[in-house]
């Protein structure tokens, strides 16, 4: 059969993920040091794996409502509240979902008709771009500068906005970069949105991990926004969750109700297990985010000094667990850098080009790793410098 011609061709036209492809190099060498997955090293805190074990053991094992545990949306607003000071009615204002990528997807769809174009920063999360093609919109790219520690520039995106103009992602801080936006930047940026009635999907997953600046900032607090973002959050990162698949969007009641519809059909609800582990998380779980937040910026900082001694420009990123290292000025490109780590040094690292386009020139080292293998690292990557 030619399944090729049987597949939609939205589907046949995506990429599969960069990160992926080079990460299948990785298979079947020993030795490596991952510095490739966005993913925490920590296990979930205990408190929060045992809620779900209790929740089994209570026999809680049905579906739920088609938004989620109303206790667990009580405990997502009022968290929200806490920590972006924003106000969410639990009764329609919340959705519990399969983590942000699913919360993203529902978005995407819910708003998107064919041809809609929606903004968004790169170089970005992975899945972005593939997320707006699928919901048959177009993927509109703006470019963030080294220069502008990766941010976001009002008068950027109002060079790219046409009368097709629906949707702008926001995501700080930055996966790959790390970037943060300043109050002022996203005060700027939530005028273009107004005045060009965007909807923003305010990507907010690093939210807690942020070092500079100040934690909890979101463009939905902006003069006008709150009524025109989807704020998209989960527990993935901060709670070191990955593996429960819990997020949330929080939205204006018609916004939810509509991402809710595909939800009921195509996920119908979130694991019942995972929405009892995240209430532990929200109502018990901060202080043991703290501290993992202390253990990443001690491990930031020590990436950072490392990588700009041995002669690799890297900034200071503000939040993430991602720092993102220029390595131009050996005349590789980022994928040939990341390839030639690999196979002299065992250290994998993504090209940033995997990231987008202008990734091209960084390389991805994430530093949710264990702090003595992030040494072993960067010597490796030391010694791979110096024989260049
Ligand atoms: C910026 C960003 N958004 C969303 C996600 C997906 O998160 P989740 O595990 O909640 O689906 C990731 C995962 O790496 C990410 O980096």
């Amino acid at each position: 059969m030619n399944y090729q011609e049987k597949i939609s061709q939205t589907v046949g036209s995506i990429p599969r993920s960069g990160i992926r492809d080079f990460f299948e190099l990785v298979i079947g060498r020993e030795d490596v040091i991952s510095l490739g997955v966005g993913e925490p090293d920590f296990q979930t805190p205990w408190n929060i794996r045992e809620a779900a074990i209790y929740s089994l053991e209570k026999g809680q094992t049905s579906y739920t409502s088609n938004l989620g545990l109303l206790s667990l949306r009580k405990s997502i607003s009022k968290y929200v509240e806490n920590f972006f000071g924003l106000t969410y009615d639990p009764q329609n204002e919340v959705l519990v979902t399969v983590g942000v990528s699913e919360a993203m997807d529902l978005a995407l769809r819910a708003l998107c008709n064919p041809g809609d174009e929606v903004i968004y920063h790169e170089p970005c999360y992975v899945s972005y771009s593939p997320s707006v093609v699928m919901a048959h919109a177009v993927p509109v790219v703006v470019a963030t500068k080294k220069e502008d520690g990766f941010a976001l520039q009002a008068e950027d995106i109002e060079a790219v906005i046409t009368p097709r103009s629906k949707v702008l992602i926001l995501n700080y801080p930055t996966n790959p970069t790390g970037a943060i936006a300043s109050k002022e930047e996203l005060a700027e940026i939530a005028k273009v949105c107004v005045k060009h009635d965007l909807i923003v999907l305010a990507d907010e997953i690093y939210s807690e991990l942020t070092y500079e600046g100040e934690a909890g900032l979101s463009i939905t607090q902006m003069p006008g926004m709150r009524e025109r973002t989807i704020l998209l959050h989960g527990f993935s990162k901060a709670f070191a969750m990955t593996g429960f698949r819990m997020g949330y969007a929080c939205a204006p009641p018609e916004l939810i109700e509509a991402m809710m519809k595909i939800h009921q059909y195509a996920m119908l609800c979130a694991p019942i297990t995972s929405q009892a582990a995240a209430i532990e998380a929200l109502e018990r779980g901060i202080p043991a985010v703290e501290k993992m937040k202390e253990s990443y910026e001690i491990r930031r900082n020590y990436m950072v000094k490392r990588l700009n001694e041995m002669g690799l420009d890297c900034h200071l990123p503000g939040g993430a667990f991602y720092v993102f290292p220029e390595v131009t000025r050996f005349g590789l490109t980022s994928h040939e850098f990341a390839l030639k780590l690999l196979e002299q040094e065992d250290v994998a690292a993504v090209p940033g080009t995997a990231f987008g386009a202008c990734g091209e020139g960084f390389l991805r080292c994430c530093y949710a790793t264990a702090f003595d293998q992030l040494e072993v690292a960067l010597d490796r990557i030391e010694r791979f410098v110096g024989n260049l």
